[in-house]
């Protein structure tokens, strides 16, 4: 199969899903915008705010325990709002200086530059997670065109479930991201360590699992696995679904 024809089938199945979802959302608040505000000057990133309480993911009527308020609390108002600051003050230092070259030493600058990546992508990542959850979750519709792009990638949904949540079990301290990559215009489950150490360049980010043990460690000490399988119940998938789209109009 051709690339054009490949991509103009992929595009017709996106602008089915676009259907799907306009028709069959039901309302459900799918979040645009989630990579935050665009700052008018460095230093000037702003902490979204939660689209729900912070003891909304408590799965209190289903026998989940999912994601308790005391670490919503630290995980965004004190994590998530830390790898802001840092951002913001790392900008404002950068863009203060009149000399890059004369104002710091090598090592000083270098330093600055690898903070900066590590806390960008501690916000971005994190800027997402929180806009991919619901109190109770939202289901995926079958025939969206997310889980149509998912069969076509993985072979199933369930496949795909299989691959991102062994990937989260099996990381290391960090995330486990699905992708849509413009190289190839594929779905991929990547693994970074930290927040930005093995990020591929272009790829956007759909849904992200945090497997650091600030998400998960006060509610279920090293049971990783249990946790990965609660937060499943919180996912937003319209929401997802509506990332899918809008990455796969630019790539
Ligand atoms: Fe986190």
């Amino acid at each position: 199969m051709s690339d054009r024809v490949d991509r103009r089938g992929f595009l017709g199945t996106v602008a089915a899903g676009s259907a799907v979802l306009a028709a069959g959302a039901g309302g459900a608040s799918a979040q645009s915008g989630w990579w935050g505000q665009t700052p008018a000057a460095p230093g000037e990133h702003v902490l979204p705010e939660l689209s729900f309480p912070t003891d909304g993911l408590v799965l209190k009527a289903s026998g989940y325990q999912g994601i308790s308020q005391q670490t919503v609390e630290w995980h965004h108002g004190r994590h998530h709002a830390g790898y802001v600051n840092a951002l913001n003050s790392i900008e404002k230092t950068v863009a203060g200086m009149d000399d890059p070259a004369g104002a710091a030493s090598a090592s000083t600058y270098g330093d600055l530059k690898r903070r900066e990546t590590f806390n960008a992508s501690g916000m971005i990542l994190h800027n997402l997670y929180w806009a991919q959850l619901t109190p109770g979750g939202a289901s995926y519709s079958s025939d969206s065109a997310l889980v149509r792009k998912i069969e076509a990638d993985f072979g199933s949904v369930d496949r795909w479930r299989n691959e991102f949540v062994t990937a989260g079990r099996t990381a290391s301290i960090g995330w486990v991201v699905l992708c849509l990559s413009p190289a190839d215009r594929r779905l991929h489950n990547y693994v970074c360590s930290l927040h930005e150490l093995g990020a591929v360049w272009g790829a956007v980010p759909l849904l992200a699992l945090d497997v650091w043990e600030h998400a998960y460690y006060h509610d279920y000490g090293p049971d990783r696995a249990a946790y990965i399988n609660n937060w499943q119940q919180l996912i937003n998938w319209p929401a997802v679904q509506e990332s899918f789209l809008t990455a796969a109009r630019s790539v």
